[in-house]
């Protein structure tokens, strides 16, 4: 499939990576393309140009192109910015170059105005998912994988046993779809619970909290969810 990234770091490579893998065609984005991702104490990535070249000398279907063009060249789109700036960042893409597609919100709108630990922008009544969808209703937002470190995302076999994803978004095909095969059929997660309409992504985002204290507490942020019942 032809898959349009909006952004270019952690998140936007990671994912953009593994697709590439699997054969296919992705658009990887950024306001300046030949700016390297400065990651502060995590280090640099390549910038989205040299991201997608090098993923070109592999033989894979990468390019690098401006928010809006990659949201043109997906059949599906992943918001993959920092989750105070994606309003504007989709805005940029441009609600026409949405419309009717799957866009997949992996973002966190963490507010790191106050210093360390960052705060949410939007939480209790109101998500990131609800604003992003509410400023483009053509557009079929699914809240998923924002709840785990960009690694465990797309190799979820990484623990050995079964953890859990969540999906939630207002339209159920692309739920299905996102569940089925982004999920389960591409990246292999094995236990995906899909919690419903976009209100659940109020949960998935207050998730971000514990999950930095549990990143503080365990030394790693390769870990995650496993969801477990009774009976
Ligand atoms: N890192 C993880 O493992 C992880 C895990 C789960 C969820 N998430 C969430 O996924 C998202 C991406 O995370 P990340 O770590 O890859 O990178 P990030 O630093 O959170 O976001 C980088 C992207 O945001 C864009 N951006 C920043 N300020 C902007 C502005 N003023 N206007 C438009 N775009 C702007 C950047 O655009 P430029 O390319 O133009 O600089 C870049 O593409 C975040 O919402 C994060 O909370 C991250």
């Amino acid at each position: 499939m032809d898959i349009g990234i909006i952004g270019s770091s952690t998140v936007a490579q990671t994912l953009a990576t593994k697709l590439l893998e699997l054969g296919h065609s992705v658009m990887i984005s950024s306001r300046d393309t030949s700016l390297a991702k400065d990651r502060g104490d995590r280090g640099t990535l390549p910038s989205a140009a040299d991201f997608a070249a090098g993923q070109r000398e592999l033989g894979r279907r990468a390019a690098a192109g401006s928010f809006a063009q990659a949201a043109a060249h997906g059949e599906i789109v992943v918001n993959a910015t920092a989750g105070g700036h994606s309003l504007e960042a989709l805005e940029a893409a441009g609600a026409e170059n949405l419309a009717g597609k799957i866009l997949v919100d992996v973002a966190n709108a963490l507010d790191f105005s106050r210093g360390m630990p960052p705060t949410l922008l939007y939480c209790n009544t109101d998500s990131l998912a609800e604003r992003i969808q509410a400023a483009f209703p053509a557009a079929r937002v699914v809240k998923a994988l924002n709840t785990a470190t960009a690694t465990v995302m797309v190799d979820p076999s990484q623990f050995g046993e079964a953890t859990t994803m969540f999906v939630a978004g207002n339209d159920q095909a692309a739920r299905d779809w996102v569940r089925s095969e982004l999920l389960e059929g591409w990246f292999g997660w094995r236990q995906v619970l899909d919690l419903g309409d976009l209100t659940a992504a109020r949960g998935l985002e207050m998730w971000l909290p514990l999950w930095l204290r549990l990143m503080g507490a365990t030394g790693t942020a390769a870990f995650n969810l496993r969801i477990v019942t009774a009976g």
